[in-house]
């Protein structure tokens, strides 16, 4: 990899977030270097929830990014038969849609992610409020879904929907697009949950969401990059999940939060590894 980051550094590792414009990381990433793309670009909102009495400052990039550019990055270096998720937003979805099908992406659908807390934006007495997120599912050639232990099905296992199928399985092997309901996590956290945890970032999502998605679209070990890190929700996910990541986070303020909530998960995560292993000893 490419000489030219901020601190000398040499090469551009896996298994850091780098503090910096995220259009100026990705042209040092080669080809096809990442195996997973979960990313959550600033869309231009200029956040004020009416709900809570927390009062969040502009967003780096609020009023938009280059998304064209960022689409053919991306595109280039996802590895091919590969999976990427793009957050968007219902206004913000046919442009980003265009960007990341002109990219060479094939976008394969739309997710539908209800949210932990109902967003408070805007007119809520002459409009409907914002329960759902909205997720750009693409895929760079084609990758079938990893078997998971994440929903099981209703039927026994072993049962036999038609004569001459396969018998089923215990878990789901296929996902709905649309995630509502007590069986999925939500897509960001009630209001409480950045008190409670000191994550003071005003689009934080809900890591055990994105948790889904990586044992989902990646194997262990495999790269998973977010260019739009904030408090690093994303690479707490891949670190949960024995997964590496790479990304950027423009703010300091949010990059250090980012920093620091990982620290802590690889602690934990290696203190259970720890523990885990001296049980077989
Ligand atoms: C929608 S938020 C991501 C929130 C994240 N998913 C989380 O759970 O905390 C987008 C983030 O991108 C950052 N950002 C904006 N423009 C950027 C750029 N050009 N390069 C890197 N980061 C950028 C913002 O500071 C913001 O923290």
């Amino acid at each position: 990899m490419k000489e030219g980051l901020h601190g000398g550094q040499a090469e551009i590792l896996p298994g850091r977030i780098y503090c910096m414009d995220c259009m100026e990381l990705m042209p040092l990433i080669p080809d096809g270097d990442v195996s997973m793309i979960l990313s959550d670009p600033p869309y231009g909102i200029s956040y004020r929830n009416n709900f809570t009495n927390a009062r969040h400052r502009a967003l780096a990039g609020d009023g938009g990014i280059d998304y064209e550019r960022f689409a053919h990055e991306s595109y280039r270096i996802l590895k091919d038969n590969s999976h990427a998720y793009f957050f968007t937003r219902f206004d913000t979805y046919p442009y980003h849609y265009g960007c990341l099908k002109q990219a060479g992406f094939a976008i394969k659908n739309c997710m539908v992610v209800e949210k932990g807390i109902v967003g408070g934006i805007g007119d809520l007495r002459g409009s409907y409020a914002s329960n759902a997120e909205w997720i750009i599912f693409c895929q760079k050639g084609r990758r079938l879904f990893n078997h998971t232990t994440l929903l099981q099905n209703r039927k026994k296992e072993g049962s036999r929907f038609h004569a001459g199928r396969e018998p089923g399985r215990k878990y789901k092997t296929r996902f709905n697009a649309c995630w509502f309901g007590s069986e999925y996590p939500k897509a960001t956290y009630h209001s409480a949950w950045q008190k409670q945890n000191g994550i003071f970032h005003p689009t934080v999502k809900n890591v055990e969401f994105l948790s889904w998605l990586v044992q989902i679209s990646s194997q262990p070990g495999e790269v998973i990059f977010d260019g739009f890190m904030g408090s690093g929700s994303t690479a707490v996910a891949a670190v949960q999940n024995g997964r590496k990541y790479l990304g950027a986070e423009i703010d300091r303020e949010y990059f250090e939060m980012a920093e620091k909530r990982i620290r802590e998960v690889e602690r934990t995560v290696g203190r259970e590894k720890e523990e885990t292993q001296s049980r077989f000893l």
